[in-house]
């Protein structure tokens, strides 16, 4: 490791910054922001930065470099003038009179590096690529910004106002730890994350009156989108791997499953089949919940929609069970974007409906006149076995063979197919071709754009 990270206390220290263009200016600012006094020395700078700098003692000279303008006693030099040479210069002065120097686009030519930060104050996070690659480390920086909650600060600030008492409530570093871990993971951060920073305080508190009896255990009732892991959110990317045991259905997909770390327990249901049992579900997540464990029901799609995450959660709340919900992309959205089929567009549909295509008693009982109704999607969740009474009792009710129609399978993953054709010629295509589910059925002129805005296979064969 060539460069050691270190966070340097700047405030009230000398810095001088030689440049006058938007990097120069914006060194000068974060030196200003960290609290330095800062001199700059270039042939322009902009009213607004000079009197930023003149108002925290600072000094501005509006010129080209002068040997003697890194004297000795400053904390740090930057070289950001868009010369070369001069920072070249610049850069050996400093090197004489023993401060540490940043040149501006040759990193490797001084000795100190700007990396890329994160801010979530008093928490920063920065990246750095050993000058290798600032945009390496800037993009990193980026994927890191997505993914630590803007709350994190607030969080940290709550550990802040309470690490005095948790030392004394806490004597053992070792158990202190543990306690701070299961805070920082569970119910405290997660009510900082959702706004409700004073049952965050309330939560910490109580849990410090007794801290051995403390028990982090609570659910996630998270939806896994429908198969590409790309489409879970970052909510529930995060809940997933600080969960201990995760309890997961049929539907969720082996690409998503391989993401993650905990104890996986399958309690898929086939609709023939249920594996596990909707109560003893139900039953299991309160008792891991109990235990202390922080617990992911991770269901296919979203889970309030034909996932049952409502009688779950009703269970959870009977108990007196922490849980919160985390929305999943439904099937409907996530396979019609992957087939190029909008579910609504002006010219053809002014609404959308989401209809279970389950069969009851060996038919689909619906009310079929009401699906009937022009401008409208219709899409059929668990379709599959009862496809040639839907494409039946739709045309029964009026609705014109001719309408197109796609069965789409295994939406979103890299085995997606999808079958289109119209209400007329999709009732038998079981019989005609080999399809497996998932699948999910979409009725409606929208279906017609697809062989135009169809873009998800296009790539897969070019890819
Ligand atoms: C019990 S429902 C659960 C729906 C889920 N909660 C959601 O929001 O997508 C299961 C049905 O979702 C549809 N489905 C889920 N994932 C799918 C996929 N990847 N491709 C096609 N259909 C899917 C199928 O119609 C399947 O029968």
């Amino acid at each position: 490791m060539k460069y050691l990270p270190l966070h340097l206390d700047f405030s009230g220290r000398r810095c001088v910054v030689i440049g006058g263009g938007a990097l120069a200016e914006r060194r000068a600012r974060q030196l200003l922001e960290a609290g330095a006094r800062v001199d700059l020395v270039a042939l322009e700078a902009g009213r607004e930065l000079r009197s930023l700098i003149a108002s925290r003692g600072g000094d501005v000279a509006l010129r080209g470099y002068m040997p003697g303008d890194v004297a000795a006693g400053y904390a740090l030099a930057v070289a950001a003038t868009d010369d070369d040479e001069t920072n070249r210069r610049v850069a050996a002065e400093a090197a004489r009179n023993r401060v540490p120097v940043n040149v501006a686009g040759e990193a490797a030519r001084g000795d100190v590096i700007f990396p890329a930060t994160v801010e979530r104050a008093p928490l920063t996070i920065s990246v750095a690529s050993a000058a290798a690659s600032p945009t390496l480390s800037r993009l990193l920086g980026a994927r890191i910004e997505a993914l630590v909650p803007a709350a994190y600060g607030e969080l940290a600030k709550l550990v802040g106002k309470f690490r005095a008492r948790a030392k004394e409530k806490i004597p053992d570093v070792r158990e202190r730890a543990q306690f701070w871990e299961n805070m920082l993971q569970g119910a405290v951060a997660e009510n900082v994350f959702s706004g409700n920073a004073a049952e965050a305080e309330a939560q910490l508190s109580r849990a410090l009156e007794s801290p051995s009896e403390h028990s982090a255990g609570e659910v996630y009732l998270i939806g896994a989108g429908p198969g590409d892991p790309d489409l879970l959110t970052l909510r529930a990317l995060r809940l997933l791997q600080q969960a201990d045991v995760v309890l997961y259905d049929r539907l969720v997909s082996p690409e998503i499953l391989e993401k993650l770390g905990g104890e996986l327990i399958h309690v898929g249901k086939r609709p023939a089949d249920h594996t596990v049992a909707q109560p003893d579900i139900n039953q299991m997540l309160s008792d891991y919940a109990r235990a202390g464990k922080r617990v992911a029901r991770l269901k296919g799609g979203d889970p309030f929609i034909f996932g049952r995450g409502g009688e779950e959660i009703a269970h959870l709340a009977g108990e007196g069970i922490p849980f919160q919900v985390i929305p999943g992309i439904t099937a409907a959205s996530g396979c019609a974007c992957y087939a190029g089929i909008p579910l609504t567009h002006r010219d053809h549909a002014q609404s959308v409906r989401f209809v279970t295509g389950q069969l009851r008693d060996g038919g689909v009982d619906l009310d079929w006149p009401s699906l009937v109704a022009p401008m409208q999607t219709l899409v059929f969740y668990m379709s599959l076995r009862g496809l040639p009474l839907i494409c039946e009792n739709l045309q029964k009710a009026g609705m014109d063979a001719s309408t197109p129609a796609a069965l789409i399978e295994k939406g979103t993953t890299p085995r997606q197919k999808v079958h289109a054709g119209t209400l007329g010629d999709m009732g038998n295509l079981t019989e005609r071709t080999e399809v497996r589910a998932p699948t999910i059925f979409i009725v409606g002129a929208v279906v017609s754009l697809r062989p135009e805005l169809g873009w998800f296979e296009a790539a897969k064969n070019t890819g």
